[in-house]
């Protein structure tokens, strides 16, 4: 079964756009094994748009732009499965895709055969210039067309949220489904993107899920989707440990070849990716702030093995401390029950606590928690 948890990997567009060549994809093929990301569980390497040459070949097959991929999409394929890595590409439901190349409206089977003879593991396929077909037809179109192939690809349909993607996506063959419209390198998209989707998680499971949008942490505003100074390290690791609470799917989108130490480790950080691809993958309740901050996110996730992961998130501009009451998860104070909870990103033991349990967090930063109910 493809994505029995979320999937992970790195995606060029964020950062490439159009810069895009067979040296740099293999360069951040060897960068993904070297820096231990792979090992880490990111193991798709995918190319976005502005991959292909502007016209079809005279079958009207899809063509690897000839400067930027001269030795072919195979080549750089083999060489990125070499490395213990899935390669994953891109494609558009309209007749061309949002950079404007070649999309595969009314092309649909013959260019799975081409990923296919590729060798894709991954089709990221996008949705501008569609038809006026619905979006379950345009998606379950290509779905089936990666089927025909007989080669197993993971279907990651990107339509941006619209047409209530969470009702039909799973039933259409996604494996994991866009849900928001483009993340750019700044807080306020975070916060924007994730907190539209806090409502929707309950579709998000094993075989599908909600993907928020590609990772921006690491981007400092270079790149693509780099605007000023980006975000901070405490922003980016909000964003981060935000993703692997909701389950979205991890796919970098920085220049992992140049990354920082601490990009490196948020990145890589083991506890928080085991909270994402956790097996049971079960999204959050969410409980309100009872100091009346109506933006803070309180997460209480049941974890695989009995366990409970606690998130606290503060958007705000200053420091807050934040408090998960425990009757708001139905433990009442007389109950004779606690949590004995760890800082995840510390790995401090901070005890057992009862009735309630409060962290101080900074500003526009978060705390991640795991909790094991104890008898008082
Ligand atoms: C957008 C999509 C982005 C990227 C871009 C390529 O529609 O949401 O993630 O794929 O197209 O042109």
């Amino acid at each position: 079964m493809l994505a029995k948890k979320p999937p992970m990997g790195w995606n060029s567009w964020n950062t490439f756009t159009k810069d895009i060549n067979e040296e740099m994809i293999m360069q951040t093929a060897d960068t993904m094994v070297e820096k231990g990301l792979l090992a880490a569980g990111y193991e798709y390497l995918t190319i976005d748009d502005c991959w292909s040459e502007m016209e079809r070949d005279a079958n009207g097959m899809l063509v690897a732009d000839h400067q930027k991929f001269p030795h072919g999409m195979k080549y750089v394929a083999d060489y990125v499965h070499s490395k213990g890595l899935k390669f994953g590409m891109y494609s558009c439901c309209g007749p061309k895709t949002c950079a404007g190349y070649p999309g595969s409206f009314g092309y649909e089977f013959k260019d799975a055969e081409y990923f296919a003879s590729v060798g894709i593991d991954l089709l990221k396929y996008d949705n501008c210039f569609h038809p006026s077909t619905p979006a379950p037809l345009r998606y379950n179109r290509m779905a089936m067309a990666l089927k025909a192939t007989g080669r197993e690809i993971l279907f990651s349909a990107c339509n941006w949220g619209g047409e209530n993607v969470w009702e039909w996506a799973r039933s259409v063959g996604a494996h994991m489904y866009r849900s928001t419209g483009d993340i750019t390198d700044t807080f306020e998209s975070i916060r924007k993107l994730s907190e539209s989707q806090l409502p929707k998680l309950a579709t998000s499971a094993p075989g599908c899920f909600n993907d928020i949008d590609m990772l921006v942490c690491g981007l400092y505003g270079k790149g693509n989707v780099g605007l000023g100074m980006g975000c901070t390290d405490a922003q980016y690791r909000y964003h981060f440990a935000l993703w692997c609470m909701l389950m979205s799917p991890l796919m970098i989108g920085c220049d992992i070849r140049t990354m920082s130490e601490e990009t490196y480790k948020l990145l890589t950080n083991k506890e928080l990716i085991a909270i994402n691809q956790d097996e049971e993958a079960r999204p959050p309740m969410f409980v309100e702030d009872n100091h009346g901050m109506k933006d803070n996110i309180i997460c209480f996730r049941h974890l695989a093995g009995g366990e409970f992961a606690i998130g606290f998130f503060n958007p705000y501009d200053r420091e807050q401390t934040i408090m998960l009451p425990y009757f708001e998860i139905g433990l009442d104070p007389l109950c004779g029950y606690g949590f004995e909870i760890r800082d995840l990103l510390t790995g401090e033991n901070l005890g057992v606590h009862r009735d309630y349990f409060e962290a101080k967090v900074d500003a526009t930063d978060c705390r991640v928690f795991r909790a094991r109910i104890v008898k008082l």
